[in-house]
């Protein structure tokens, strides 16, 4: 009787913890199961093997039994070692009995979770135990699995939709290398206009892009307005784009995962990436976020102005010939108008966690 209330109080004072992992246990399940095309059931049941093991070899050990008299009876040498093991495991597991009990728990109650498609959303494991199962699948579900055969996320949109932010944030979520592809642009805009070369000589400006070191990607300088204007109006050329292509691609399938984000990722760059999202939002609210952006660094800009350039910078770039900017046909379209940064990315990983090619790298 006793042993049962010990039990009983074991389970009603570990029941938080294993609810705070099964909850992100169930999410990182349907995670992988999305990006795989597979049942939640199909992807947590080999999972629910060794908590099996584990809660059956607690309760052999707690159970009260004599391992000698079981070993007695047992019909093989086979079966008694096996219940030796059995054993070993059991009192392992007694003296881990705090971590043990919620991760038993959580695991079938994240398995139940799961298979009823509740907390989707949920992936960060505040447990660091018994969270190695899932990492290659559910946070990094086209992460780490995919990162040795190379998986590339490409993001585009107008200026200020938000792209720039959600790219970096997926890169850092999935462990996947960034480019942000405006500023070899922007790089070859500011050699050009230093060098006083005529910006609209295509021959000339492809010249420079052929010429580009990577290295100056790293001038922060490179992220100003002025050098955004200059990059709209080098971008127009085919030959400074076709200079930027091999460069862009290689980055793109590199092994360990890539996300590129620019105007022609999805469509000219890699047409064959696994996920391609299209970020937007209205010309008003990417005008806005870009006056207070300015704003925050001190700069004395005004709104109308601001939303001039926006929509010149649109009309450029959407009406060239030269990969102009639109949505892919297969890309998710991610409206960030209504959207905070925080809900943009959760919106973001959604689409990523969708793939159903996690590991293709192909
Ligand atoms: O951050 P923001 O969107 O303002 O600019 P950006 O992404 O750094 O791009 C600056 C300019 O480079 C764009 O207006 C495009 O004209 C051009 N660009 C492009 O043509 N293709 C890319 N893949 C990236 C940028």
């Amino acid at each position: 009787m006793s042993g049962w209330l010990a039990g009983l109080l074991a389970l009603a004072f570990f029941s938080p913890l294993a609810f705070i992992y099964a909850r992100a246990f169930a999410g990182r399940v349907q995670a992988a199961a999305a990006a795989r095309g597979r049942s939640a059931v199909a992807v947590a049941a080999p999972k629910l093997i060794w908590p099996l093991v584990l809660g059956c070899a607690l309760a052999l050990r707690l159970g009260g039994g004599d391992l000698a008299e079981w070993q007695e009876a047992a019909a093989s040498r086979t079966l008694a070692a096996a219940l030796s093991a059995l054993w070993l495991l059991g009192s392992l597991a007694a003296i881990l009995f705090f971590v043990t009990i919620p991760f038993v728990l959580g695991r079938f109650l994240g398995a139940l979770l799961a298979a009823m498609g509740k907390f989707s959303g949920e992936r960060d494991d505040p447990l660091s135990f018994g969270s190695r199962g899932f990492k290659r699948e559910g946070s990094e579900t086209a992460g780490q699995e995919s990162a040795r055969m190379g998986f590339t996320v490409a993001i585009d949109g107008p200026a200020a939709a938000g792209k720039g932010t959600i790219a970096q944030r997926l890169a850092a979520h999935y462990g996947f290398a960034y480019l942000d592809t405006g500023l070899l642009y922007r790089a070859i805009g500011r050699l050009a206009a230093e060098r006083g070369l005529d910006l609209d000589d295509g021959e000339a400006m492809g010249a420079v892009a052929r010429a580009l070191d990577p290295a100056v990607l790293d001038d922060g300088s490179l992220r100003g307005r002025e050098a955004g204007e200059l990059a709209s109006r080098v971008a127009v050329h085919a030959p400074v784009r076709a200079a930027l292509t091999e460069f862009q691609r290689g980055f793109a399938r590199r092994p360990g995962g890539a996300v590129l984000d620019g105007r022609d990722i999805g469509t000219v760059i890699c047409p064959e990436a696994e996920v391609k999202i299209f970020v937007s939002a209205s010309p008003e609210v990417r005008a806005r976020r870009r006056t207070d952006e300015l704003l925050a660094k001190g700069r004395a800009v005004d709104y109308g102005t601001i939303l001039q350039e926006v929509r010149a910078r649109d009309e450029r770039d959407s009406g060239r010939a030269a990969a102009p900017l639109k949505a892919a046909p297969d890309a998710a379209l991610l409206d960030t108008s209504e959207l905070d940064i925080e809900e943009a990315f959760r919106a973001a990983c959604r689409i990523v966690d969708a793939s159903p090619h996690p590991r293709s790298g192909a």
